[in-house]
């Protein structure tokens, strides 16, 4: 794996291989690999030629300055997990090199950014937009690759690729859990055992949403939901939502003709965790 940390230098490098290779896969991150990172890497060697990561934990999508601080950094050990699966190249930025000025571009992502994570953190979306918009530019992808476990993030990055007119395709692949259903996330490594234990409780849920959609209220549903997170130590929820699966515009009533997605997010052990299933 050819790591890289300038941008001038992996520019020159895509220029060169781009002649030769149109298949460029990318799977952008901030490090503290899982499975769930991986499942991208290989899903991208299996339809590009070549496979590009970055990892960088971009300070502009924090709204909370804590959670930046306390993100997990192990470059080492994500670096051998990429060579165990035959990433070709790593791209691995400082700040300065991805912000060398205060140039701050706005992109307008409508509803996306004013529902869910948009109004629960804050600017957030049109950070992810200001680090993904500077990483495609550099690495000129023909496919990037993102988690379902950020569906919300996986439609803003699609809004951002319309917006910038770019001939890049996205690949959303499924999220990868634990064998108790607790979605893989960089952040699970904060929670203690019982805490691993008790946030398997989003994932029942989803279940739960799933299986009682069609015979109880969405009223009912969210409030039995909210009380199981509860009751599970949960200390805050900050959303159980029904979703167009491609509008994501809250539904309020079920109509089993279109695909919908059932999103939470809530915070235990100081932990906020998020976590959907789409039921089509
Ligand atoms: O999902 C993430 O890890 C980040 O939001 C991303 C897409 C790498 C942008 O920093």
């Amino acid at each position: 794996m050819i790591i890289y940390k300038k941008v001038i230098d992996i520019s020159v490098f895509i220029e060169s291989t781009r002649r030769i290779n149109d298949s460029i896969g990318f799977v952008p991150t901030m490090g503290a690999l899982h499975q769930g990172h991986l499942s991208l890497i290989e899903e991208s060697k299996k339809d590009c030629n070549l496979t590009v990561c970055s990892i960088f934990v971009n300070p502009t999508q924090f709204n909370d300055k804590s959670d930046f601080e306390k993100y997990p950094v192990t470059l080492e050990a994500d670096i051998a997990l990429l060579e165990s699966v035959g990433c070709d190249v790593l791209f691995i930025p400082t700040v300065r090199e991805i912000y060398p000025d205060n140039n701050i571009d706005y992109y307008d992502l409508g509803l996306l950014e004013e529902i869910l994570e948009g109004k629960y953190r804050s600017g957030h979306f049109q950070g992810v937009c200001q680090i993904v918009s500077r990483l495609l530019d550099v690495v000129r992808p023909s496919i990037v690759f993102v988690g379902q476990k950020d569906y919300q993030q996986c439609m803003v990055i699609k809004k951002l690729i319309q917006i910038k007119g770019i001939d890049a395709s996205v690949v959303i692949c499924p999220t990868k859990r634990e064998f108790t259903g607790l979605a893989m996330s960089s952040r699970n490594v904060r929670l203690s055992v019982d805490g691993k234990v008790a946030a398997t409780a989003i994932y029942k849920s989803l279940l739960f949403v799933k299986e009682s959609i069609s015979y109880l209220l969405l009223n009912d549903v969210k409030e039995q939901v909210e009380t199981a997170l509860f009751k599970n130590g949960f200390s805050q929820i900050d959303y159980v939502e029904l979703c167009d699966a491609t509008s994501l515009k809250p539904i309020t009533y079920w109509d089993s003709t279109t695909p919908i997605v059932v999103l939470i997010a809530a915070t235990i052990e100081g932990v906020r965790l998020i976590d959907n299933l789409v039921i089509s």
